[in-house]
């Protein structure tokens, strides 16, 4: 059925149907929930480490610490095993992520999200039910794994299922559920934080979104270009019909499906660059520092621990709804200008909070920070969230999602999802002895990566609104630098 038909937006649209339909609707709904289980993911380790029974059971050495270091509030949670609880997730995601590009291009986007969520659903259960580090470690790997392959296949399938004029929209799903995700997690540790055993429940309840995604995507079918890959022509037809519309002319966008070559040729190299940069660019914004130690951060600031976590809930709910604002402007305002603005401003919330750190914790760290500066950290840090949530949250799972040929696409999100979990871990991993030794220096190093990529952006990325995957050659070929590999 058509819901309706959409005009009114700029841009080469193509030949290929721009309409909404209700079943391309469902359909992203239901893929874009994969989102979910990545994002309950961050939300809830950062909480975990913080619950005095959690680092009782299986950190000690950080809690003799914590009653210790008094003298320094930047080195409280400066401990190397504590953090590769949090980032061995991330190694397990890189391997997983490069085989998922081989699992997609055979088995199909849809059958690789619900391998993930199995996974996933796995690992979950392990976590919560762990009687030692090494059970813990063993779940964040299964996780791990099941985000690796989640996150390679879900843009892509939002990509390839989306009508192009509203691609952007659709595919900011993804970061909207991974920003719900995050939320539930937060608001999930508020609540267990109180009960000694509160760590179990919030970690096993990582099973509920993986069934949610898991059980939905039964329910889907797999994207009319994964379909020809995999020589199913009829099945692909049927299902871009279902997906555009009973009276949608879909054999132009049939035709247009080639088998798989290399990323690697000449040709390739703004894709190459880009499925490289803009993953690695997303996580030099520093938003996991964020993410991961929000709880952590705050209690080194001055926060008690709840209102520690309540802070974590205020900056969680701010990301969601600028990615809801990002889901609104982005096919008609364009990704550059989103990119751009989103850099800006998260260069000024990051100089703001390394002066406001500054100033009032001095160069040692060892003065206690008042309540009043304590909400300006907050606020500042807010200012940071939406101006992530706008711009490099979901334009970072967009942008290499719409940019490669059929042909590249499964290898080129491979890399892009590699690059963003290898990055994570190496960040995640040495962020909290950053804050121990830079303190406020820290926000500093983000925000000059912050201003570089802005940039970037500025010199290097062509617009891609609103032109169909198909059509997408053409912003290489009019780029000033990126022209010289794509044509001759
Ligand atoms: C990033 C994650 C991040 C999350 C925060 C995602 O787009 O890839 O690394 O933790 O956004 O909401």
């Amino acid at each position: 059925m058509v819901v309706g038909g959409f005009g009114g937006v700029d841009g080469p649209v193509g030949s290929f149907s721009g309409k909404i339909t209700l079943s391309v609707v469902i359909t992203c709904i239901v893929a874009a929930s994969s989102g979910l289980i990545f994002g309950y993911d961050i939300g809830i380790s950062g909480g975990v480490t913080t619950m005095q029974p959690f680092l009782q059971k299986f950190f000690p050495s950080v809690l003799r610490k914590a009653a210790e270091a008094k003298t320094n509030t930047y080195c409280v949670y400066d401990s190397q095993v504590l953090t590769s609880f949090t980032s061995s997730l991330y190694i397990a995601g890189l391997v997983a992520s490069l085989s998922a590009s081989r699992l997609t291009a055979k088995i199909g986007r849809r059958n690789t999200m619900m391998l993930g969520g199995l996974t996933f659903f796995a690992g979950a259960a392990v976590n919560g039910g762990a009687a030692n580090v090494a059970m813990l470690i063993i779940g964040r790997i299964l996780l791990g794994f099941g985000v690796g392959f989640t996150n390679q296949a879900t843009p892509v399938y939002l990509s390839e299922v989306a009508p192009p004029k509203w691609r952007g929209a659709f595919n900011t799903g993804f970061q909207f559920f991974i920003g719900i995700g995050v939320l539930a997690a937060n608001c999930i540790n508020f609540v267990t934080a109180k009960r000694s055993w509160g760590w179990r429940l919030s970690l096993g309840l990582a099973v509920v979104p993986a069934v949610i995604m898991t059980m939905g995507a039964l329910f889907i079918s797999d994207t009319p270009s994964s379909l020809i890959q995999r020589g199913k022509m009829e099945h692909a037809r049927h299902s871009l019909r279902k997906v555009r519309g009973k009276d949608c002319d879909v054999e132009p966008e049939l035709a247009n499906q080639e088998p798989f070559v290399t990323i690697f040729e000449r040709q390739y190299r703004p894709h190459l660059v880009m499925s490289i940069a803009i993953p690695f660019f997303q996580q030099l914004t520093g938003i996991n520092i964020i993410a991961f130690y929000a709880p952590v951060l705050f209690q080194s600031v001055g926060f008690g621990n709840d209102s520690a976590l309540i802070a974590a809930i205020i900056l969680g709910s701010v990301n969601l709804a600028s990615i809801v604002v990002s889901a609104g402007v982005v096919d008609q305002f364009g990704r550059k200008f989103l990119f751009m603005e989103g850099g800006i401003q998260m260069f000024v919330s990051q100089v703001g909070v390394a002066v406001v750190l500054a100033v009032t914790t001095g160069v040692s760290g060892t003065k206690e920070i008042s309540k009043g500066y304590a909400i300006l950290v907050l606020v500042l840090m807010c200012m940071y969230a939406a101006g992530f949530g706008w711009s490099w949250g979901p334009l970072s799972w967009l942008v290499p999602s719409e940019i490669f040929p059929i042909k590249i696409r499964p290898t080129g999100q491979s890399i892009s999802v590699a690059v963003n979990f290898a990055t994570t871990f190496v960040l995640s991993q040495t962020f909290l002895t950053m804050l121990c030794h830079f303190k406020y220096g820290t926000f500093l190093f983000y925000a000059a990566w912050n201003a570089l990529m802005t940039i970037f952006v500025v010199l290097f990325l062509p617009e891609t609104k609103g032109i169909p995957l198909d059509c997408m050659n053409s912003v290489w070929e009019k780029h000033w630098y990126w022209r010289r590999f794509v044509t001759g």
